[in-house]
């Protein structure tokens, strides 16, 4: 494996930062902990350990999709776009709007022409969806949507389950969805689930979330994102997929982090991931989420959460904090829960203190 890369922006960074480990194979590895950049040398580590922070990351929002797609209650088009635009209004740059998938498979989506022609395009935002296969991409085409996500997972199974085709035959089916939506001049996204661990193999081996990731890269994805589908991951297997598939050739550019937070792990995998220099974050409003053929799977990492990390961080994401609270407030009322954000927890215990509704 080739030396990992220095992350573009952060030239300075140091030797000691790298943590000495090969990619994780698995959630019950013995991992070496005398190995890690802290034992060597604390205090060099401690000086480099922000070195790589980027200064901006972009905040890709899946809260419409990824949040939605797995809530009984299936909110009305309306409160879909109202949630879209004021997400917007907010900030976000980058949102994926709903899936062009089987309405039967994911029924919380099934309005996703409505929701995709009907909503009002904002110049500089860029508005994604899922797309499983050519169906897929002929109604996004005619929903008019410029960027379009593809999806599989490294593990054959979740594979099969989700998308109902084998990892091969996923492969050959977006070679011919990503050429013909770039020859339509769609930009095309790529998700690559399980690949901290899998809801019905368990662990995966690193070797599978490189030759996929690989694949789908050389399709001509111009940003994968590593998706923790069911929660398992953990700072060093974070660590450790990351600088092996930078070792492996990915760039920095290329990759993006989307961590669901099952077992509450995905704050601090994400700060791992920035700390490592990758700029662009997957996050969902209030913590939504979950995928309905990966059982047990819970919320995304909630982009109030990860907006006040990034804030704490100094590192800017462009999102105003302090309109996410009454949006996440507002959704979770129509869907007649509480969403999981712990910033929005604290925001709103805050305002009622001082007696004012969020
Ligand atoms: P299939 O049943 O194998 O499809 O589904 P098929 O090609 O055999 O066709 C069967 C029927 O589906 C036909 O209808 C097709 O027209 C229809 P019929 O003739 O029986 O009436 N069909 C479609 N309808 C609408 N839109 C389409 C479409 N394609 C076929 N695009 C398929 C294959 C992939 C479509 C199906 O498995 C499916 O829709 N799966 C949805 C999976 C999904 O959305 N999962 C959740 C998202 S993934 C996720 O959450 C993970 C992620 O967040 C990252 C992470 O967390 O790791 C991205
Ligand atoms: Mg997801």
């Amino acid at each position: 494996m080739s030396e990992t890369q220095i992350p573009p922006h952060a030239e300075r960074v140091s030797q000691a930062r790298s943590p000495a480990q090969a990619p994780a194979q698995g959630r019950e590895q013995v991992v070496d902990h005398t190995a890690g950049p802290g034992a060597a040398a604390p205090s060099e580590w401690f000086k480099h350990m922000f070195d790589a922070l980027p200064h901006d990351v972009d905040i890709y929002e899946v809260g419409p999709r990824d949040g939605l797609q797995n809530e009984k209650t299936v909110l009305p088009v309306e409160t879909k776009l109202a949630m879209i635009e004021s997400l917007v209004d907010a900030g976000i740059r980058r949102i994926e709007i709903t899936s062009f998938v089987n309405p039967r498979w994911i029924p919380a989506l099934a309005d996703h022409m409505e929701v995709a022609t009907r909503l009002r395009r904002r110049e500089g935002v860029r508005y994604s969806a899922l797309v499983p296969n050519m169906r897929g991409l002929d109604s996004a085409t005619r929903a008019g949507m410029d960027e379009i996500a593809i999806f599989m997972a490294a593990s054959e199974t979740h594979n099969r389950k989700n998308i109902n085709k084998s990892t091969h035959k996923a492969l050959e089916t977006y070679t011919e969805v990503v050429r013909e939506a770039r020859d339509r001049g769609m930009a095309v996204r790529g998700y690559l689930s399980c690949v901290y661990g899998c809801p019905y193999e368990d662990q995966v081996p690193y070797e599978n979330v490189e030759y996929v990731s690989k694949a789908l890269v050389d399709l001509g994805v111009y940003e994968l994102s590593l998706g923790d589908t069911i929660g398992v991951g953990t700072p060093r297997q974070v660590a450790g997929i990351l600088q092996g598939l930078l070792g492996a050739g990915l760039s920095y550019d290329q990759l993006a982090v989307h961590f669901h937070d099952t077992r509450g792990t995905a704050l601090a995998n994400t700060t791992v991931a920035l700390q490592l220099g990758i700029r662009t974050i997957d996050s969902s409003l209030g913590g939504l989420g979950g995928c309905p053929y990966a059982p047990g799977a819970s919320g995304n990492v909630a982009t109030e959460d990860v907006v006040y990390l990034l804030n704490g961080m100094g590192i800017r994401s462009g999102v105003e904090l302090d309109r996410l609270p009454a949006i996440s407030v507002e959704i979770g009322a129509k869907l007649g829960r509480e969403l999981p954000s712990k910033y929005t927890k604290a925001y709103v215990g805050a305002c009622a203190k001082q007696g004012v509704q969020v």
